[in-house]
């Protein structure tokens, strides 16, 4: 039988790759995404539809949710992929900014989660695989509000699993590095930092320190990954993608918190950094 994956923000990037991937590899795929109209270089076929869905906009998620069952059936496994980073100092972020950080990475992902639930149950079986970042397991400077995202759908997830596994319902969490998508033009809300000069420095640290990172990962090898998730029948639950977070991981595993987090500090601001 043929499988089926439904994926949101499957309109570019590591979404759109995983579409492609799970599409040549025999799967139906529900491409969903908020605006199917505008996206042309995803072609659909018998197999793969692309569906409206705002994870922000809860009927949506239901329709976009009962449009692949009638298109495909049964659902096996859901992509919990949308999400941007809202970025910058936390006191030059406006309520609204942070409030919708949540919105979509957190609160969005939980939205679709409730949604297939009770069709996961029904089938005794299913699959959530949710995107979060190597950023959902450590902290840089002036991504707070990203981190504190990641962080809650890092730690939902791991809660959720022990009371979804009983009826079948599985879960994994894939933590990429650096990816070669557009994330970084298309997906990054900054914050107004006009009338806070006084994060310039820290602001242009951070920047130069990720300018001079290397990408580790195509969105091709992260959909790699996925896959090998959805169909390794492990339990495993963290998939670390690119070597980049890998290596920091093993830092973040190795070392005391604080020599840790002095590690960081040196690398992104300078060891004896201070304003
Ligand atoms: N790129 C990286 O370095 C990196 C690293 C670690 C983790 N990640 C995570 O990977 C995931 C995918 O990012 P990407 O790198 O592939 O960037 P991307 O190409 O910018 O993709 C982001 C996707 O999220 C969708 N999206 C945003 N808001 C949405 C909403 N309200 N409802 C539905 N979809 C929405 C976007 O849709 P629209 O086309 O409608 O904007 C787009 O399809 C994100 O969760 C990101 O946090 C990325």
């Amino acid at each position: 039988m043929k499988k089926t994956i439904l994926i949101t923000g499957a309109s570019s990037g590591i979404g759109k790759a995983t579409a492609n991937l799970f599409n040549k590899k025999g799967w139906n795929v529900s491409a969903t995404m908020r605006n199917p109209d505008t996206v042309n270089d995803l072609n659909e076929t018998s197999s793969l539809k692309k569906i409206k869905l705002d994870v922000q906009n809860k009927e949506s998620i239901i329709r976009a949710v009962e449009l692949t069952q009638q298109s495909f059936g049964q659902i096996h496994v859901v992509l919990n992929n949308a999400g941007y980073g809202a970025v910058g100092p936390f006191e030059a972020a406006t309520d609204l900014q942070i409030k919708r950080q949540f919105e979509v990475n957190l609160f969005g992902l939980m939205d679709v989660t409730k949604a297939v639930i009770p069709h996961f149950k029904k089938n005794n079986y299913g699959l959530f695989i949710n995107v979060t970042s190597l950023g959902g397991l450590m902290t840089f400077p002036i991504f707070s509000i990203y981190h504190a995202s990641k962080f809650a759908v890092e730690g939902f997830t791991e809660a959720l699993q022990y009371e979804l596994n009983p009826f079948g319902i599985e879960f994994k969490l894939i933590e990429p590095g650096a990816v070669a998508t557009d994330f970084a033009t298309r997906s990054l809300e900054m914050f107004n930092t006009e009338e806070y000069p006084d994060y310039d420095i820290i602001l242009q640290k951070t920047q130069d320190f990720f300018s001079n990172s290397k990408v580790s990962s195509s969105p091709e090898q992260v959909a790699e990954i996925i896959f090998n998730a959805a169909t390794d029948d492990s339990k495993q639950l963290r998939y670390i993608v690119g070597e980049d977070a890998k290596q920091i991981a093993e830092y973040r595993a190795k070392l005391p918190y604080e020599d840790f987090r002095n590690m960081i500090k040196g690398q992104v601001l300078g060891t004896n950094f201070e304003i």
